[in-house]
């Protein structure tokens, strides 16, 4: 069965706001947090988590406070900006502060931006606002401030034939957006980039994604063709796998985020029946191999009568299996990317307890995998999920110890 993770919400407040643009942009950070603080939505209701990328028939906004950023526990909305950001390195106790600016800058934008309140005109569309956020912390920055992380952080090592480019990926703070359409994306990761750069952060790169617009319970599809996304943990397993233990970091998770060309037309090239084979599932209906609906979970273990495996031994979906990993489970919400007619690809988005697992499965795919000679690795990040935060709170308030 699939679902994803619940994000126990607050409930609402009522909206309080009034600030002029030009006074926003003057004062820059600090005033941009000090609104979003203040300002709550009206109709902010947690969204049913099933898979399907539209916005459905009634949109409501999307609460951006409650116990875990609801961008990993909200529905995976069709458009992605992620952005990343760098701490110049003076002394400690100024980076730390720096640090504190930036994610009180951070959080008054976000929330002000999800809630709709905030004054900027090209958000003023008549329509609700839907846009839902992640903001992490990556390795190297917790280490150099000794921030209070869970202890699973850490960069991920090199994989048999990474092409990574540094300049796309790593960064000190990543910030992902993802909102029901690219004109919100693109007002809001400007604001959100002007809050975090009035504070002290410098940008290090930024990166669109898309999925497919998708009816509630339909799983979108990568530029494969495949549906990506089936085999996702329910919130027993989330618990578990997906998200911190009890403590500080309950309700935080960490991301990996890896930028995957891939060889659309070579793939396109091939039969479907040896497609299907490489993934270990049906490109039609995402039913695999070995069952008769799409949520049924591989049986890497079934054979035809002849002994051979049904999913091939270097099928996707095998080695990617948790059955080799003891059950453990990540949280998958990648989205496609087109950077022209060169550069069209996956950026794979999981959240997982511990990074480890990425890890283990990678090494696994790194080797064998089918898809080897249509994909290749060109950026990698790995960041700390920050738990959410109540109203009037400030994200990243158990880092510092
Ligand atoms: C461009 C690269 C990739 C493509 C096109 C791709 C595609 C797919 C597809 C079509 C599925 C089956 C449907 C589903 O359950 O979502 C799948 C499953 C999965 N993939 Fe990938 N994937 C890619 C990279 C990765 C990477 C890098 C990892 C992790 C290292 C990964 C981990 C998984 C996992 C854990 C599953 C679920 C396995 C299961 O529980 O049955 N994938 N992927």
């Amino acid at each position: 069965m699939h679902t994803e993770p619940k994000s126990p919400q607050e409930p609402a407040r009522p909206a309080t706001s009034g600030l002029g643009r030009r006074a926003l942009f003057a004062t820059g950070a600090a005033l941009a947090a000090a609104v979003g603080a203040a300002a709550e939505p009206v109709a902010n209701h947690a969204r049913p988590q099933g898979r399907g990328t539209g916005s459905g028939a009634s949109p409501a906004a999307i609460r951006f406070h409650g116990l875990r950023q609801a961008g990993v526990t909200g529905p995976q909305l069709p458009a992605t900006q992620m952005l990343s950001f760098d701490l110049p390195p003076r002394s400690v106790a100024a980076d730390r502060e720096t640090l504190r600016n930036v994610l009180a800058a951070l959080t008054g934008t976000l929330s002000g931006a999800a809630a709709g309140t905030l004054p900027d005109p090209r958000l003023h569309t008549g329509e609700t606002t839907r846009l839902a956020c992640v903001v992490g912390v990556g390795p190297a920055l917790a280490s150099r401030l000794a921030l209070n992380v869970p202890a699973e952080l850490a960069d991920l090592p090199a994989f048999p034939d990474d092409r990574l480019d540094a300049a796309r990926g790593n960064g000190d703070l990543l910030l992902q957006l993802c909102a029901a359409d690219r004109w919100t994306l693109t007002v809001v990761a400007e604001l959100a980039a002007t809050a975090a750069q009035s504070a002290g952060a410098v940008p290090r790169w930024t990166q669109s994604g898309f999925l497919p617009h998708t009816a509630p319970g339909v799983t979108p599809r990568n530029l494969f063709g495949f549906k990506d996304g089936t085999a996702n943990p329910d919130d027993t397993a989330a618990g578990r796998w997906v998200w911190g233990p009890p403590g500080a970091h309950e309700h935080g998770t960490i991301l990996v985020y890896r930028r995957i060309h891939m060889d659309v037309a070579g793939f396109a090239a091939i039969p479907e029946d040896r497609q299907n084979k490489m993934i270990g599932r049906r490109i039609g209906d995402g039913v695999p191999l070995t069952g008769t609906a799409e949520h049924d979970d591989p049986d890497i273990y079934a054979k035809h009568a002849d002994g051979a495996y049904i999913i091939p031994v270097t099928a996707h979906v095998r080695l990617s299996s948790p059955r080799l990993d003891g059950g453990a489970r990540m949280l998958r919400r990648s989205y496609n990317y087109d950077d022209g007619p060169d550069d069209r690809g996956l950026l794979f988005c999981a959240f997982m307890r511990d990074p480890a697992l990425f890890t283990r499965v990678q090494n696994r795919l790194a080797t064998r995998d089918a898809l080897i000679p249509f994909i290749e690795h060109r950026a990698s990040a790995v960041a700390y999920v920050l738990p959410g935060i109540n109203p009037g709170g400030t994200l990243g308030e158990q880092l510092w110890r």
